[in-house]
């Protein structure tokens, strides 16, 4: 028996579009920060009475559709690393479900992590992420703590593809701002296979994404936050460009996420250091120095906001955590 914890992370340069669907290889360089307050603890026992593999998520069995994303990942395990049992795993998020914020990243690091543990297999970060990558592409980038960059790879090599943490240390602050939301969004997966096979404004985003990825690697090197910033929202923009331009459209934005990109602009205009990034949905994340006690509280303060996770830096995924909520 393993248990991992797991940290989630932010994109500040979009993965979006796969070049393979089933190894989940990207079609673009990434870079994240991985966050400290949100976080998937995950037990994983081997059971030789099981007939299948079960999953309980936030104390009750999980969804059919989830237990089979698990158990096929599971079985990517079993066939790579040559054993059969079938397993108990049991999995719990630092956050409240509901809230727009499951995040497969840290799930599916958090499980890589205790399922090989479990099975006495002892991986290096970069085997780990290698696999957590197969089962949420985001994940790989979860496997290290603070900025880590999901190397793209070569061909169809699934070795050449995972990530890597980088030296770089920036004192920030990530505010998760969640909003009120009408509907479920379409998830990352299917927002951007449709965007790869539909939108237009595709065939520009790889070669737009790998120039905003060196830009923005340079920029942290030189400890220039405001580039960060810029870069960040710039990147998030247009990758949403090319989702609305698939067909059908994949709009994730309500009438709040456009407002509080407004009030970002307006705290940014008024003196405030603060950037924006949105994923697949309608919440905004707020990049601003670390301390900037008086930027939170203006973010904090727009009645869109229901509710603020403000994160500093996470560190890698790592085993027996300290208070496991599994
Ligand atoms: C918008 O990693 O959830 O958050 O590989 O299909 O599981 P799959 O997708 P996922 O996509 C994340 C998309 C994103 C950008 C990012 O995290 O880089």
């Amino acid at each position: 028996m393993s248990i991992a914890r797991a940290h989630s992370n932010i994109a500040l340069i979009k993965y979006w579009g796969k070049r393979h669907e089933v190894l989940k290889l990207p079609t673009n360089g990434s870079l994240s920060l991985t966050l400290d307050a949100l976080y998937t603890d995950t037990r994983v026992s081997y059971r030789a009475d099981l007939t299948q593999d079960q999953l309980v998520l936030n104390g009750a069995p999980a969804p059919e559709a989830m237990r089979l994303r698990v158990s096929r990942f599971l079985d990517l395990l079993r066939q790579t690393h040559g054993y059969s049992a079938y397993a108990e795993v049991v999995s719990a998020n630092s956050f409240p479900t509901g809230a727009g914020l499951a995040s497969s990243a840290s799930a599916f690091a958090a499980l890589t992590l205790a399922a090989t543990a479990a099975a006495g297999l002892q991986l290096s970060p970069r085997q780990l992420s290698q696999l957590a990558r197969q089962g949420s592409g985001s994940a790989c980038r979860s496997i290290f703590g603070g900025f880590a960059e999901w190397l793209p790879g070569t061909a169809d090599a699934d070795a050449s593809s995972y990530a890597e943490g980088l030296k770089t240390e920036l004192p920030v602050w990530m505010a998760v701002l969640v909003l009120n939301q009408g509907h479920k969004a379409t998830g990352s997966g299917d927002g951007m296979a449709r965007t790869v096979a539909t939108s237009p404004l595709y065939s520009v985003w790889p070669a737009t994404a790998s120039a905003d990825l060196q830009a923005l690697k340079a920029a942290l090197a030189a400890g220039d936050l405001a580039a960060v910033g810029e870069l960040m929202e710039h990147n998030a923009l247009a990758m949403h460009a090319t989702a609305l331009a698939a067909r059908p459209p994949v709009i994730y934005w309500q009438p709040e996420t456009l407002a509080l990109i407004q009030h970002v602009q307006q705290l940014r205009s008024a003196g405030h250091a603060c950037w924006f990034t949105i994923d697949a949905g309608p919440n905004i994340k707020v990049l601003l120095p670390a301390g900037a006690e008086a930027t939170l509280q203006a973010l904090r303060s727009h009645p869109a906001v229901q509710q603020v996770f403000c994160c500093s830096t996470g560190p890698a995924a790592h085993l027996n955590p300290a208070e496991p909520l599994v």
